[in-house]
């Protein structure tokens, strides 16, 4: 554990390449910044235009020497991960650092462009897929890093179900929610496991509770006024700076002597707080065999096979 780590002990990024996805706001926003900051090449890969270049002008304001560009990046359409990875394999020869950060939380059931369930679709399936469309360029690069985020709150609630992955039978908003983080744990650990020694290390993160828009979005949707006052209250009372959120994921993209597979997150009370460090992935995934069973799914459901040849890439 590191006990003071903060993004100050990251080492020069410069030659290094990241994409942070949904790095339009908040936690996504403040990974993308801190990566740039340390010299790395990085990428905003964001849903919208307008809002992606609102944020690329902020992060040059706070960084002005970073070198930083939007991509577009909807990842609730297969059609647009395929589209990005195409357009970044065409202007980079490797990929160093792919933070899967972008989520949804708590909406009604929708359905992405593929007709999946959305939180499944955007917090897990649209990153398993990206992952996959840029793997060529993560072998490119000695010790690339995979990180994907999961949340605290699946060490107490949710279940993954490999029957009903996109909750057809019953759907309530927060256990597809906890259900596509601890898809992201299983997929963390399965990417270790197949590429230990030759390909991108699979690492997890959460941030604990950080402010931010997460726990808005829903209510939002819903038009619910009341929901939207009440959730301010635990992040009024408990969330950390929305800065701070970022470091996990940080952390786990640079710092020294992260292992393959594992999660990394605050190590205090509940995980909520604390300083930064590996903490046990939940019992409830423990076996082996999950790994596996959820690869095979979610590359027929990605239409994304990871073992696909490598395309050609331009010298950047
Ligand atoms: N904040 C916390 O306490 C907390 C706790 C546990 C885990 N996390 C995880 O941390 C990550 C970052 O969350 P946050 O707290 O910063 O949430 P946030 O403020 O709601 O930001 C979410 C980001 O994801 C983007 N996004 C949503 N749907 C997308 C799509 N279809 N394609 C591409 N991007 C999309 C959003 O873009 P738009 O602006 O266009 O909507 C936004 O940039 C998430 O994975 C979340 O689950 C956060």
């Amino acid at each position: 554990m590191a006990e003071r780590w903060t993004p100050a002990d990251i080492p020069d990024l410069s030659g290094r390449t990241a994409i942070v996805t949904g790095a339009n706001k908040n936690l996504g926003f403040h990974t993308a910044l801190e990566l740039a900051r340390h010299g790395a090449d990085v990428t905003l890969a964001c849903r919208r235009r307008e809002r992606g270049e609102r944020a690329l002008t902020e992060l040059r304001r706070r960084a002005p020497d970073a070198s930083v560009r939007l991509g577009l990046l909807d990842l609730a359409d297969l059609s647009s991960v395929e589209r990005f990875a195409k357009e970044y394999a065409a202007e980079h020869t490797g990929l160093d650092i792919l933070i899967n950060n972008a989520g949804v939380l708590g909406i009604p059931r929708l359905l992405t462009a593929d007709g999946h369930e959305m939180q499944f679709g955007v917090n897990y399936l649209g990153h398993f897929a990206l992952t996959g469309r840029l793997l060529p360029l993560l072998k490119a690069r000695p010790g690339a890093r995979v990180v994907s985020l999961g949340t605290w709150i699946v060490k107490m609630m949710g279940r993954i179900d490999l029957d009903d992955l996109q909750s057809e039978r019953a759907y309530d908003k927060f256990n597809a929610y906890n259900q596509a983080k601890l898809a992201n744990l299983v997929f963390t650990r399965e990417l270790a496991r197949r590429y230990a020694g030759h390909g991108p290390a699979g690492v997890a993160a959460h941030p604990g509770f950080a402010a931010s828009d997460l726990q808005y979005t829903g209510p939002r949707m819903e038009g619910s006024r009341f929901q939207e006052a009440f959730f301010k209250i635990p992040t009024r009372l408990f969330a950390k700076p929305t800065a701070a959120g970022a470091w996990p994921s940080l952390y786990a993209a640079c710092a020294p002597g992260v292992e393959p597979g594992g999660c990394y997150a605050p190590t205090g009370l509940g995980e909520i707080w604390g300083p930064i460090g590996r903490v046990r992935t939940p019992a409830k995934i423990a076996d082996p065999g999950l790994g596996p069973r959820l690869w095979d799914i979610s590359e027929r459901l990605a239409g994304v096979s990871y073992e696909a040849p490598v395309p050609e890439t331009k010298e950047g």
